[in-house]
């Protein structure tokens, strides 16, 4: 199992590029199951997830050919209807073939994904969406059985106790877009990757408004065509670079990235009192001193994500006093902070709240990676600690970033990947 061994201590410098954002390329993915014509994805970072979605297209039957950071992708009538609990186990976003599967076939069998190390993650939202359409649902031997044909449009609000669902937005945007007459989803998640999604959608010919805002309108055709389509930049990615800039006191250009897309994370880095400096597709992020401490809050889009909150709580540890950071999206999401504090973090744990006073430096130690944005974390508070660390598990790191550590050392950070 590959490791991470990390030399912390150097401040990063010069530019980087951000890769296209999963969480925008995985639904789109799944969306090119909704027509028989070909579409194009192009910019498609080389990820874990992808190859597992790719992987899940292929095991239904759909025509895969990847290129580099191409993928063209045909499904044609004759595709399996089925997510087997094998490939959903390993990635919850195989439930985005829900939706697609049954808008254009009337049927779809998608294993539930079961537990996950946030937290826990229902999907009552998914069935609500789809359900709002007419589709029937059953649970039967740990899958989700979806059928319905025709789907016929309907009015939901998507929200639930910790508002919006960005899953659950994308799968009944896709299941609607081949429905008969117009739905309308209320509450609806406004992540800028709903938006790609609509514009993916959009290109194929579907009729839907309002992407970005609670309520998206959707007015179902007949079919839908072959598209090409370059994802949008990760600002997940270009959120973790910009801590690495400021961890190591370092002055990093992101570039490819949307600042206009980063609004919440640029002000509290702003708040750390790093210098922020967005510009048309760049973010220039310098920092000479310990942050400040600041208080965050996850909140659904436009709001802090949930996402970067392990990396933000890594650099908060090396803050000058006292910050608290409140995980309201998944609430047990703090399993990175256990594993800080033994790199000499001092952090609290107190429900869905973590309370941290700031300590002068980390210690290196061994840690060991627990999800895809904790081990980011890892990484990061391994690149302001002194000495040498090692990160467990950083298979967890591919599923999500792109060759992490080759981007950190382009910019000075002494890190290196141990295979076996
Ligand atoms: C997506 C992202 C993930 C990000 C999350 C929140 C992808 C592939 N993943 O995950 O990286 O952390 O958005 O921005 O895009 N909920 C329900 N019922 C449901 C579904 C969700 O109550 O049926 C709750 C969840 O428990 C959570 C909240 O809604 O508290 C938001 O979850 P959701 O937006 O659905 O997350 P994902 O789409 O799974």
């Amino acid at each position: 199992m590959d490791r991470l061994l990390v030399y912390g201590g150097s401040p990063l410098r010069g530019v980087v590029a951000v890769a296209s954002a999963k969480n925008a390329v995985l639904p789109i993915l799944a969306a090119t199951l909704l027509t028989e014509e070909p579409c194009t994805i192009t910019n498609v970072p080389l990820l874990e997830d992808v190859s597992t979605m790719v992987r899940l297209l292929s095991s239904m039957g759909v025509s895969v050919a990847r290129q580099g950071r191409r993928i063209a992708v045909a499904a044609s009538d004759r595709v399996g209807k089925e997510a087997p609990y094998d490939i959903v186990r390993k990635m919850r976003a195989s439930y985005y073939v829900l939706g697609p599967l049954l808008a254009r076939f009337g049927e779809a069998r998608v294993s539930l994904p079961g537990g996950c190390a946030i937290g826990p993650r229902p999907v009552d939202l998914h069935l609500k969406g789809i359900e709002a359409l007419g589709a029937r649902v059953r649970i039967e031997h740990g899958y989700i059985h979806a059928r319905g044909r025709p789907l016929r449009g309907g009015t939901v609000l998507l929200e639930g106790p910790n508002g919006p669902s960005v899953g659950a937005t994308a799968n009944t945007m896709m299941a609607a877009v081949l429905a008969r007459g117009t739905t309308v989803i209320d509450g609806a998640a406004c992540e800028p990757e709903v938006t790609d999604l609509a514009r993916f959608l959009t290109g194929m010919g579907a009729n839907v408004e309002g992407a970005g805002t609670p309520t998206i309108r959707i007015r179902g055709v007949r079919r839908l065509r072959g598209v090409a389509h370059r994802p949008i930049p990760d600002r997940i990615e270009a959120g973790t670079l910009a801590v690495a800039a400021a961890i190591t006191r370092g002055r990093v250009e992101i570039s490819g990235c949307r600042p206009e897309q980063m609004t919440a994370v640029v002000d509290t880095l702003r708040a750390t009192g790093a210098d922020v400096e967005a510009g048309r597709k760049k973010l220039l992020v310098a920092s000479e001193d310990r942050p400040l401490g600041v208080n965050i809050s996850t909140r659904p889009y436009p709001g802090f994500p949930t996402d970067l909150q392990a990396q933000f709580t890594a650099l908060l540890t090396t803050g000058r006093g006292t910050s608290v950071v409140t995980e309201n999206i998944f609430e047990s999401r703090f399993l990175h902070a256990l594993e800080l504090n033994r790199m000499g973090a001092r952090i609290d744990i107190n429900g869905n709240m973590a309370v941290i006073q700031g300590v002068e430096r980390l210690s290196s130690a061994q840690v060991m990676a627990s999800d895809l944005r904790a081990s980011a974390a890892l990484v990061l508070a391994a690149l302001a600690a002194r000495g040498q660390s090692e990160i467990l598990r950083s298979y967890h790191l591919d599923r999500g970033y792109e060759q992490l550590e080759r981007k950190l050392a382009a910019l000075g950070a002494r890190v290196k990947r141990v295979t076996g």
